[in-house]
């Protein structure tokens, strides 16, 4: 086998047969073939796709490239659920104890985020003391005692698409559905859980703009689990704003646990519970309302021992920003539009994410939401305050949220949330 040839054969739009991809894709992770030469095939892919049959053979010779999971008996079902990345997506912070305490184990292996999508253990790591890295026996052992973990994902999981995200990242080829739904769906599956919920973004703020792109990722991936056996629901929702009022690690920390004890903002609280009950439905729980759980605040005492558990002090005060200042509304007006994509990207120049893998990111930097579309405000009243440690930072930050807050005469409304759902 030459890789030669199977470049050509996707640059000429032919099928990958099952042979080649198993060979390309184990030669990749050993180190046979050069990143240049899988960038090449990576593009090839994005321009001219993979059929259905390319798709889950090639997920699957991910999952073959490192060793699945066994997290044994941990006395309750497990589920999982995986969001495509968004701006304020903070949703497996409140989720996962939540899920915990209606009865399931939620096994969260995480990553951190790259360009101007925020990643959970980065969040995570604002809390004093909190550790990502477990060990297997850890992570078992914590889905039995508490029912929720969330943790860096282990070395030996699919490492063929911790290389090839890493690649598609600075090779422009992150946007192909092919290699999206592959790459989520092998490290899924991979974590050995047995049900799987997907919140698929739409919008400015997610990789997906158009909600037919978005719609074909998800049944991309339904299909991919349905095809591993991994019972999969995907939801498509709204990433044309960014989700509750804080951009940020621990400013979203901070959202979180207003959610979990029971108040919060109503989107980050009804997407909460929306993904809750598909998790609960797929673990075959069906008794329990997450809605009246989260309300209540029965989901806080589960997060406290979770970030305990991980060494995190749940109780100890977060850090906060060295410069804190406001952007202003220049007119009077409606709030008629909040730009995911602005605030996002205002937010990782402000110190929330970074650029290169290697970067570190400030715990305290970001951007706190001050009103919300379809309020009233006047010329000169504060919109968004920018938190950063560097100061230099907010020219840079302004000029990305340019235009991203809208401002008319007439009355408006969010977009719906919950856009769709497709289950398998
Ligand atoms: N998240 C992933 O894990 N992989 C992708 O390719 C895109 C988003």
């Amino acid at each position: 086998m030459h890789v030669v040839d199977v470049i050509h054969a996707k640059r000429d739009s032919h099928r990958l047969t099952d042979e080649q991809i198993d060979w390309v894709i184990a030669a990749y992770t050993r180190g046979d073939v050069a990143d240049e030469q899988m960038a090449s095939l990576a593009m090839a892919i994005l321009l001219n796709g993979m059929d259905a049959a390319e798709i889950s053979r090639w997920t699957q010779a991910m999952i073959d490239s490192g060793e699945v999971l066994s997290l044994g008996d941990v006395g309750r079902p497990l589920v999982d659920k995986h969001s495509t990345g968004g701006v304020g997506d903070k949703i497996t912070l409140p989720l996962a104890p939540l899920v915990a305490a209606c009865g399931a184990a939620v096994p969260q292996l995480s990553g951190r985020g790259l360009g101007h999508t925020g990643g959970t253990l980065d969040k995570l790591e604002s809390i004093p003391g909190w550790r990502a890295s477990l060990s297997l026996e850890e992570i078992a052992a914590q889905l039995a005692d508490i029912g929720a973990v969330i943790c860096a994902t282990t070395p030996t999981l699919a490492p063929a698409d911790r290389k090839l995200y890493a690649l598609r990242d600075v090779t422009g080829t992150v946007e192909s559905i092919p290699l999206i739904a592959s790459s989520i769906m092998s490290k899924k599956i991979a974590e050995g859980t047995s049900g799987l919920v997907l919140d698929v973004k739409v919008g400015s703020g997610a990789f997906m703009k158009s909600l037919d792109r978005a719609r074909e990722l998800a049944e991309t991936m339904v299909a991919i689990g349905g095809g591993h056996g991994l019972a999969t629901t995907a939801l498509l929702t709204d990433m044309s704003v960014p989700l509750g009022r804080a951009v940020g690690n621990a400013l979203e920390v901070a959202e979180s646990v207003d959610v979990l004890r029971g108040g919060g903002p109503a989107d980050v609280v009804d997407l909460t519970v929306a993904l809750a009950r598909e998790m609960l439905a797929l673990a075959g729980i069906t008794d329990v309302d997450p809605a009246k759980v989260l309300a209540s605040g029965e989901a806080y005492p589960v997060w406290e021992r979770m970030i305990a558990a991980q060494g995190g002090d749940p109780t100890a005060a977060l850090p906060t920003a060295k410069h804190v200042e406001n952007v202003v509304a220049d007119r009077s007006g409606v709030i008629a539009g909040i730009d995911a994509l602005g605030v996002g990207v205002a937010a990782w120049r402000l110190g929330a994410g970074r650029a290169r893998k290697e970067d570190a990111v400030q715990a305290a930097a970001g951007a706190l939401l001050l009103v919300d579309i379809g309020e009233s405000v006047e010329a000169g009243q504060p919109l968004l305050e920018l938190h950063t440690d560097t100061q230099d930072a907010v020219a840079g930050a302004r000029a990305a949220l340019e235009g991203a807050l809208l401002i008319t005469d007439e009355p408006a409304e969010r977009a719906q949330l919950l856009i769709d759902a497709v289950r398998s």
